[in-house]
């Protein structure tokens, strides 16, 4: 028996499906494309809906966010990461008892396993983006926890909050490797913000700075049915697991189009140099039939409410570091161009990577280091979506148009 005999067996098969298939149908095989449903199609899934949720709602046309709820600018004012994260996850605002419990299991979980430096010390660290390190140390997380595999509720939210205490060390230690700098211990007597920051720069951050970065992360938490969210939840729909799925969300996350807007908007800012380069600048952006960074959303036909919240905060950070007084005049100069001109030509407005990343910049953090940081607060969003999602799972399987020929004789290499 050899290769001959397994090709003839294939064809035999074949040969006793097709002619099944002929007398069941009547017709050849595949002589005739026939989609099956009525089928509108939006390029990008536009309009489609994936899901039922009570978690969260972005409405586009007023430029409104909705967390549980709750409205995200009264949670930006009022409450913090810790909270809306826990909001999030379990669907309401927790009492004082269950906000001490929670936070003290996320500082207790935020400490590191060893492993982790030692594998991303493999790595070529200094010139990798730091979105794929960081990919790697919650691979390397899953590698090393035995219960990655146990799917049940209880597990998962464990390990969602593990990943919701551990993503700003993990963040901060790629940061800190990046510069060949010493890694620094997490601080149990500092809020999730503000550990973030002692552990990415080595500095206790002051109150505002602090407030700041806990605003920033409640604005980054979640956001409907975004791109990573949607990848995180289709992976975890296949009963993979959570660390799994959070890979994909990060992943996706990554992209210019999605969370890596927000490096790019640096990059155009410092390209552009100065407020009255600005028309010049978007003259040749347009005539190149580019994008401009920071602007524009599938969902939001209006400004962003969280752009809203996070330009007037880039002027508290102005004062601690003058150094950025040039890029935001810049950047507020691109804003009053952009919506003068896309945004009254195709509703195109400022969304939360345009000024976010100025508030980093000035709080010392390195520019390829922003990304991560919104993966540290899309965490929330996405686990509980993928918490929510399990309860009542179903395998994520869409369809796709075929535009393509279905009768196709194979022709031997030799006579192609
Ligand atoms: N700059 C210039 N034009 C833009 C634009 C931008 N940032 N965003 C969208 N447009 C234009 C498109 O060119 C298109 O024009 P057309 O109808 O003349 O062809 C129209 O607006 C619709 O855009 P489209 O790309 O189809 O929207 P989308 O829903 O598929 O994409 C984004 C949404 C967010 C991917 C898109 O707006 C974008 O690429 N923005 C820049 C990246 C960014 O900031 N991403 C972070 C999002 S939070």
């Amino acid at each position: 028996m050899g290769k001959k005999e397994v090709n003839a067996a294939i064809k035999k098969a074949a040969d006793e499906a097709i002619q099944e298939i002929k007398n069941e149908t009547g017709a050849p095989l595949a002589s005739t494309l026939e989609w099956p449903i009525t089928a509108s199609l939006n390029k990008g899934l536009d309009g489609a809906i994936a899901c039922e949720t009570k978690i969260g709602y972005v409405d586009g046309a007023n430029g409104h966010l909705v967390f549980r709820g709750y409205d995200v600018f009264d949670l930006a004012e009022l409450s913090s990461f810790e909270e809306v994260s826990y909001l999030l996850l379990f669907g309401k605002l927790p009492n004082k008892s269950e906000l001490k419990e929670f936070n003290d299991k996320l500082i207790a979980y935020r400490k590191l396993p060893e492993e982790i430096d030692d594998a991303l010390l493999l790595t070529t660290i200094k010139k990798t983006h730091p979105m794929i390190s960081l990919y790697v140390g919650i691979a390397m997380l899953a590698a090393l926890n035995e219960k990655t595999e146990d799917i049940s509720i209880e597990n998962q939210t464990e390990i969602a909050e593990k990943l919701i205490a551990r993503l700003p060390a993990l963040v901060a230690m790629i940061a800190r490797l990046r510069q060949g700098k010493p890694l620094v211990d997490p601080d149990p007597s500092l809020s999730h913000a503000g550990n973030l920051l002692y552990m990415m720069t080595g500095e206790k951050p002051d109150e505002e700075t602090e407030r700041i970065m806990d605003v920033a992360l409640i604005l980054h938490a979640d956001h409907g049915m975004n791109a990573s969210t949607f990848a995180t939840m289709v992976t975890n729909s296949t009963l993979s697991d959570m660390y799994s799925s959070v890979v994909a969300g990060i992943t996706s996350l990554k992209g210019k189009l999605h969370g890596g807007a927000n490096e790019r908007v640096l990059y155009d800012l410092e390209e552009i140099g100065s407020p009255d380069k600005v028309d010049e600048w978007f003259k040749k952006v347009r005539e190149e039939k580019r994008k401009v960074m920071g602007f524009g959303h599938r969902v939001y036909k209006a400004y962003d409410p969280r752009a809203r919240i996070f330009g007037p905060l880039v002027k508290f950070m102005i004062a601690k570091d003058p150094g950025i007084e040039p890029l935001y005049n810049t950047a507020v100069k691109l804003d009053t161009v952009i919506c003068d001109v896309l945004g009254k030509e195709k509703k195109i407005f400022p969304n939360v990577d345009f000024y976010s990343g100025l508030i980093y910049r000035a709080m010392g953090i390195e520019t390829a280091m922003f990304t991560p940081i919104f993966a540290a607060s899309r965490i929330s969003g996405w686990t509980a979506r993928v918490l929510e999602y399990l309860k009542e799972n179903r395998i994520f399987r869409p369809r796709a148009v075929y535009t393509g020929p279905v009768d196709v004789p194979y022709v031997p290499i030799d006579k192609r």
